[in-house]
């Protein structure tokens, strides 16, 4: 299969490239597209033969949910019961962005693949226009997972999406780098308090401010049921084995020495000011305590360490505020929890 990239961003004919995409979504297909968190992977959410092309290129386990996407707030009751007066404040605030709500699914709707093995559907909608543009357009909900190979970290520009997936689907919706470069927090709304299943693009403090105190899903252990399946498979994962080291300047130039007096090649994702000229290769990722820098720009720094020869790579880790919450549960699954110190 060959795979067209177009440019949906100042394009001349954008209106040919949006018809050409509901058209492979309406015959089956499925379709790469921008969201404001990293490019999703759609197909509409009521075939289940089409939501099965999606399993297949990504290469994804099927027992993990796909999150609907849609392009009106109204169409949530389409999908899902329950929906509190929080639900509805949070969807006022957060919609359309980087959140999703978990709600008991109305049974029958969405395809039994988008919600395998569970009674709720986790939707959202997007907030980018060319999302918007295209869930419009379609007048349908796309189920859509990130757009990378199963185990990847997800995409932030078309090109990554061209890395993962060229062969394996017939287009991708090309609008640029992505903006928040984390996906959506993933907010069970089935349970009082609400609980945060996956931190991401609306942080804690945000969701906090609309309905008050929510819970975080204690972090998955192997023996633990995950409450989000998808956070027990390994993610975001470079070539080479990452560790997570502190964000100290000084020990980080001692760690670069120590690896490399043992033969190792060594690539290091940082924040813009620190000198570690003794790095083979170092990714900065924006200005030091720049938290939402940092999300934007991480997934995109592990994938360039993918075109090194590094045998280990190094990613500075950085504080819990806003976005830290998302990007340190990110480096910690790329890195399996593992930690270097000297
Ligand atoms: O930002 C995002 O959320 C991106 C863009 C494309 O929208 N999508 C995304 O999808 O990250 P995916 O499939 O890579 O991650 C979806 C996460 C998984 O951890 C999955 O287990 C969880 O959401 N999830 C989806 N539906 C769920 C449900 N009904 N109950 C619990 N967790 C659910
Ligand atoms: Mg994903």
């Amino acid at each position: 299969m060959e795979t067209k990239v177009v440019s949906v961003d100042n394009a001349v004919d954008t209106k040919g490239s949006y018809e050409r995409a509901v058209d492979i979504l309406r015959s089956g297909g499925v379709v790469a597209f921008p969201t404001e968190t990293v490019y999703g992977l759609g197909a509409i959410a009521t075939n289940e033969q089409a939501v099965q092309k999606i399993f297949e290129a990504k290469g994804r386990p099927s027992d993990n949910p796909l999150i609907v996407h849609i392009g009106n707030k109204e169409d949530v009751k389409k999908y899902a019961v329950g929906i509190t007066a929080d639900a509805e404040k949070l969807m006022e605030e957060f919609w359309p962005g980087p959140l999703t709500l978990v709600f008991n699914k109305i049974p029958g709707i969405v395809a039994p693949n988008v919600t395998p093995g569970v009674e709720t559907v986790g939707i959202r909608m997007p907030n980018h226009p060319v999302a918007l543009c295209l869930l419009r357009e379609l007048g349908q909900p796309l189920a859509a997972p990130s757009a990378n190979r199963s185990g990847k970290p997800s995409p932030t520009e078309a090109t990554h999406v061209y890395e993962d997936l060229s062969g394996l689907i017939p287009l991708i919706l090309d609008g640029g780098q992505t903006g928040v470069g984390v996906e959506s927090t993933v907010l069970d709304m089935t349970i009082v308090p609400p609980v945060i299943l996956r931190p991401g693009g609306a942080t804690q403090e945000m969701i906090e401010a609309v309905i008050g105190p929510v819970e975080t899903a204690a972090n998955d252990t192997a023996s633990e049921a995950p409450r989000s399946p998808g956070m027990k498979y390994l993610h975001y994962a470079p070539e080479a084995p990452l560790f997570v080291i502190s964000q100290d300047e000084e020990e980080i130039r001692i760690a670069v020495d120590t690896l490399q007096n043992e033969g190792k090649k060594v690539a290091v994702i940082g924040p813009d000011e620190f000198n570690v000229s003794n790095a083979d290769w170092y990714f900065a990722v924006g200005p030091i305590y720049d938290n939402e820098a940092m999300a934007t720009n991480l997934y995109r720094a592990i994938r360039k360490c993918d075109f090194t020869s590094a045998d280990i790579i190094l990613a500075v880790e950085t504080d819990l505020n806003g976005y830290g919450v998302a990007v340190m549960n990110r480096l910690t699954k790329a890195s399996e929890g593992k930690r270097y110190s000297n």
